[in-house]
């Protein structure tokens, strides 16, 4: 083998050579794991492609397994999947047409095996391995994949143009792999998606969001975002993302330029988390920015309420995106409306009840707004990343000691709604809320300590007040 297998995966490509070559259809390894082998990278799941019928392969090559897996197969596309314990194999029978055509059916007309690398994406992506039983193990890489990968190229096997005209969702996937891969692509094929971005606009907000995800699960996702602001895509896909460019000069006082900026936090979160909604919140932190900046007078620039913003238009990129409008979307909103919290902590004296508040109000998600927080500390000044670096300890410290004494994460007020219901004999209603209200807000300023004692107290004097009294 040109590639190195485990012993299991060796074990099923010789029972797939055994069987192709008693149906007398030469076949192929293809497309992503032999590009993932080369390189080193894990792989996950195995294409074939035979000169023949792709399906009858599967069919034929499950039979051979014991218990026998079952065979997914679409006729129309012409593929058929079987899963080997956690190994998924996908057939396919080589085709000439491009790779998905506009059409709902397609139509699959068969080819060779070279005609069907010539309908692949990249050159990286269009190397092959032979499966037959002469030649078995060996690489057939017409376009030169394999020098692409050691000098870290992306290009289309053909005329970029053509093959980003076939599937325009590989200018995505080619900025994809760049980000994943940390290759460059090619200043041709980098052209071609420049000259062809608008036609992103055909392809379905799931698949885009996909290849938008995976950038932001790599290890630099600034790259990606990068290139897709230079390519003119992200204009199109993300208009908001891209509002974030560009420092503006009055009177020679100016601002960073946020787009940047918003880069280098979002890999700085990723030094620290893998989680995908906490590099969301990264991406977006910023993104109420340009509409809230203003030039004041004697002053300079200011971003007023951005985080407020930025918060309200979580949903609708979320929306447009097509991201989920679950929790994970209302985790990212919360992330980006406190974002600031806790460094301007710093700015006053740190109050035990400014910190409790902090808490109360990030709840379980504490831990990622500190994250986020802590990315967010970026200039070009050392001096000046060191100082809130360490202001920034010094809130963390304070944290931990009023957690410690506290214990407000996940806190909820020792009276409950209906105490107070139960106590005066009311239904619910505005009183029910004020009270409820005020004895949360007397714990977290300190004014009464955090005990149910104390709690009921406070609450039987703050009726008073509204004059009401307890039932007997
Ligand atoms: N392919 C293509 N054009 C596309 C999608 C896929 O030419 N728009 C081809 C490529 O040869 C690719 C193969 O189909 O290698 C398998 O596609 P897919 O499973 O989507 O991607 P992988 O390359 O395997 O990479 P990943 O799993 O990281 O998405």
């Amino acid at each position: 083998m040109d590639i190195h297998c485990t012993d299991r995966e060796l074990f099923i490509f010789k029972k797939i050579s055994h069987v192709a070559a008693g149906l007398n259809l030469p076949c192929y390894l293809i497309g992503g794991f032999v590009r993932d082998k080369i390189i080193g990278r894990p792989t996950k799941d195995a294409d074939i492609v035979c000169l023949g019928d792709g399906i009858a392969l599967a069919h034929k090559v499950a039979e051979r397994f014991n218990p026998a897996p079952t065979v997914a197969f679409f006729k129309n596309f012409g593929t058929a999947q079987i899963k080997i314990a956690d190994f998924e194999i996908e057939f396919v029978g080589a085709r000439k047409e491009s790779y998905r055509t506009e059409s709902r059916n397609p139509e699959v007309e068969p080819g060779t095996l070279e005609d069907d690398q010539n309908r692949r994406d990249f050159t990286i992506n269009a190397m092959a391995i032979s499966l037959n039983q002469e030649g078995f193990g060996q690489l057939v890489d017409p376009f030169n994949g394999l020098r692409d990968i050691a000098a870290g190229i992306i290009q289309t096997p053909l005329e970029p143009l053509q093959t980003f005209s076939d599937d325009p969702l590989r200018m995505m996937r080619a900025i994809r792999f760049a980000t994943q891969l940390k290759f460059t692509i090619t200043d041709k094929t980098f052209q071609a998606i420049k000259d062809n971005a608008e036609r992103i606009r055909i392809i379905s907000q799931e698949r885009i969001t996909d290849e938008l995800n995976k950038i932001m699960l790599a290890e630099t996702p600034s790259i990606g975002w990068d290139l897709l602001s230079k390519s003119g895509l992200l204009q199109i896909i993300f208009p908001q993302m891209m509002a974030l460019h560009g420092a503006e000069y009055i009177d020679g006082k100016g601002h960073k330029d946020n787009f940047y900026h918003t880069l280098q936090v979002i890999d700085n979160i990723c030094n620290n988390t893998k989680d995908l909604w906490l590099r969301w919140a990264a991406l977006l932190h910023d993104i109420g920015k340009p509409p809230t900046k203003r030039f004041e007078e004697g002053h300079g620039w200011t971003f007023h309420g951005h985080e407020a913003v930025g918060a309200r238009m979580v949903p609708k990129i979320f929306a447009k995106l097509k991201l989920p409008q679950n929790e994970k979307m209302k985790l990212v909103q919360k992330l980006v409306e406190l974002h600031l919290r806790p460094i301007s902590l710093t700015k006053e004296n740190i109050t035990d009840s400014a910190v409790r508040r902090l808490l109360f109000e990030a709840g379980e998600d504490i831990d990622g707004l500190m994250m986020l927080c802590e990315a967010d500390i970026t200039s070009k000044n050392k001096f000046k990343v060191r100082r809130y670096l360490q202001n920034f300890e010094l809130v963390k410290q304070r944290m931990k000691e009023v957690e410690e004494k506290d214990s407000l994460r996940n806190w909820q007020p020792p009276i409950t709604g209906d105490m107070i219901m139960d106590t005066f004999g009311l239904t619910p209603g505005r009183n029910v809320g004020l009270i409820k209200d005020a004895i949360r807000e007397a714990i977290l300023d300190g004014i009464i300590p955090n005990d149910f004692e104390a709690a009921r107290t406070y609450m039987l004097q703050k009726a008073a007040a509204l004059g009401l009294l307890p039932k007997e």
